[in-house]
Formats: C-alpha cells, sequence, structure tokens
C-alpha cells in the first residue's frame, strides 16, 4: 500500500473509534479520536496509562485549536511563532469545547499543538478531526522515535502504526502553561525557547517528588529503562554500558555515543533510540556521561534526570 492510501485507512480507523500509531516530528504518538470518551479512555487502557494524567491534542491548524480553547496574548504569539512545530500549550478550555473531558483528565485546562510532520499533518487533514495522542510508548516507559519501536510497545493494542521513518527531533514537545499571566515551561522539550523570551521554567520545581505536579506527567520516575542509570559519569564501571556524548569517551564494554561531535541536535534525536538499545544490551546497569547543561541539552538532561529517579 501507498503511505496516502495508509493515511486513508488509519483516517478510517480513528473516525470509527479506533487507535492509529502515528510519527510526528518529536515521538511517535498513540492517536485517537479526541472528540469521543469512549477513543480517549481506550488510549488510556493502551497505555496502561494512570488516568490522572492528560493527553495532548493535536490539531491541523491555529484556527482548529480557537475551537477548542482560549488564547491569551502569550498563546497566540506563541502559536504564531511555533508552529506548526515541537510546542504545546496548555489553555483553559472554552465552555463550548466539544473535546473529550477524559482528554483534560478532569481538569478545565487542555494541551495543544500543530504537529509539524507531514504525516501526522495528512492524517489530521484525512480525519477531520482532533487527534488524542500521548507518546506511543506503554506508560512510564521509553517514547518511541521509529515504528519499531511502537511495534515493541504496543503490537496487538493498536489498528495500525503509519511508518514514517525516525524521529527528526526525537524528543517530545516543550510544553507552555499559558493559563496565567506569565507563560511558565512545563517541560522543557524539542523546542528550544530562548532565555531572554522571559518565559519562566518549571522544570526543577515539576522534579520535586511531592511539589505540587503541575503536568502531572511531570512525575520524578518517568520514562524508565529497566535498568538502573547513573548519572554524570566519567567512567564505565565493569557491568556497566555507556551512554556517551562527545569525542573523549572511556572504555566501555557496550558504547552508544549520541553525538561524537558533541551537538546537541543530533543528541536529542538519538536519545531514545540509544537508550532503547543499551537497555535491551547484556550490561547490568547504564553509565551517562555529562551532557551540556543549555539548549537542547536541557530537555536531554531532564529526560536523563527522570530515567535515573528511583522508581515507584
Ligand atoms: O511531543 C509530544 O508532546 C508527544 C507527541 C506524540 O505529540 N506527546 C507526548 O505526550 O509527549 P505525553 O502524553 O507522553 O505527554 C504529555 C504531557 C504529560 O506530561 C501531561 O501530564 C501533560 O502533557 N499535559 C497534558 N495535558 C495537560 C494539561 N491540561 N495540563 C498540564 N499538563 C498537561
Ligand atoms: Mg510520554
Amino acid at each position: 500500500m501507498t503511505i496516502s492510501a495508509d493515511i486513508e485507512k488509519a483516517a478510517d480507523f480513528l473516525k470509527e473509534g479506533k487507535l492509529v500509531a502515528f510519527p510526528t516530528e518529536t515521538v511517535y504518538g498513540l492517536g485517537g479520536n479526541a472528540l469521543s470518551d469512549a477513543a480517549v479512555a481506550a488510549i488510556y487502557a493502551a497505555k496502561e496509562r494512570p488516568q490522572f494524567n492528560p493527553l495532548i491534542v493535536h490539531v491541523s491548524s491555529l484556527e482548529e485549536a480557537k475551537k477548542y480553547a482560549e488564547f491569551n496574548d502569550h498563546a497566540l504569539a506563541l502559536a504564531k511563532k511555533f508552529w506548526p512545530g515541537p510546542l504545546t500549550l496548555v489553555l483553559p478550555r472554552r465552555k463550548d469545547c466539544m473535546l473529550s473531558l477524559l482528554v483534560s483528565a478532569g481538569m478545565d485546562t487542555v494541551a495543544i499543538r500543530m504537529p509539524a510532520h507531514p504525516v501526522a499533518q495528512k492524517l489530521l487533514a484525512a480525519a477531520q478531526l482532533p487527534i488524542a495522542a500521548p507518546s506511543a510508548n506503554r506508560s512510564g516507559r521509553i517514547s518511541p522515535t521509529e515504528a519499531a519501536h511502537v511495534r515493541e510497545e504496543l503490537s496487538g493494542r493498536v489498528a495500525m502504526i503509519l511508518d514514517g521513518g525516525p524521529c527528526e527531533v526525537g524528543i517530545e514537545s516543550t510544553i507552555v502553561d499559558c493559563t496565567g499571566d506569565t507563560p511558565e515551561i512545563l517541560r522543557p522539550g524539542g523546542l528550544v525557547i530562548p532565555a531572554k523570551a522571559g518565559i519562566h521554567s518549571q522544570s526543577d520545581f515539576c522534579l520535586r517528588e511531592n511539589g505540587g505536579i503541575k503536568a502531572p506527567g511531570m512525575l520524578a520516575s518517568h520514562y524508565a529503562p529497566s535498568k538502573p542509570l547513573r548519572l554524570h559519569a566519567t567512567e564505565a564501571k565493569p557491568g556497566e554500558a555507556l551512554l556517551a556524548f562527545g569525542a573523549n569517551v572511556p572504555k566501555a564494554a557496550m558504547v552508544e555515543n549520541l553525538s561524537l561531535r558533541g551537538d546537541l541536535q543530533e543528541a536529542a534525536a538519538n536519545l531514545f533510540r540509544m537508550l532503547r538499545r543499551l537497555d535491551a544490551s547484556a550490561a547490568i546497569s547504564i553509565a551517562a556521561m555529562p551532557v551540556p547543561e543549555e539548549g537542547l541539552g536541557i530537555a536531554i538532561n531532564d529526560r536523563l534526570k527522570r530515567a535515573a529517579a528511583p522508581r515507584h
């Protein structure tokens, strides 16, 4: 089948309330009709996701997003500047919002984004529906950046997996809360927002175990490989596989290098695939070398910290 025939078929599945995994520029999403409580409930079930964790709604345009949510000036400026792209806005739901209440997990806000990946855009256009989609992994596990990862995670639980090749960005969208007077970053991600934009970051706050979590998905332990992960490694101990960064790599039985030339964009795109590979290796645990805390490195370090956090 051609990719456009596949997209038509996937759109039909969505209209029937079934689930479809699809590529976005960040990671693969597990999509369902965002207007249907039953379809959204099926997403939670397929992911084995705790119900208090709300989902991102994917839309085809800013105009469509405005049908569901209130945009203040900040939100409008961000959407105009960065959509389509790896930016999710948390916004107040409109009074007449038709989206499933379950996508908001009972809150009066909704997270919305317009993806840039052509397959995601064609799917939205063909289905003529808003698509609720968390990352297409089972809850608490590493996000998929290739169709093969989705198969490992969700085989038999989705009607179809659209294969759009490896995700270009490789790390989830940046989430900005626009419900208050000043926008706040709830999750650092694939869109680097310059410090001079004056948008306050909540990420450290969110990492605190009992710190009034605003994005409920920001639990300390998240994106977890099955093997223990050690941060700030300068060498690999016996039994450890090494997640390296840069040209000066210490000896280890198994090495995956995020970026030999120290490029953060390349590192983000490689992160989840390499974590998956090391996790599937014969090593007992994983050691991760330091990544600079700047630009995309902030999102990479955020995911590594969560992968290393004690499990619940
Ligand atoms: O790049 C991405 O964002 C990918 C692709 C598929 O779009 N999606 C993704 O979804 O990462 P997910 O479900 O794995 O993460 C969504 C995050 C969660 O941490 C969730 O708590 C937060 O968004 N979120 C969703 N709705 C929210 C809301 N109303 N208020 C605060 N946080 C919200
Ligand atoms: Mg996720």
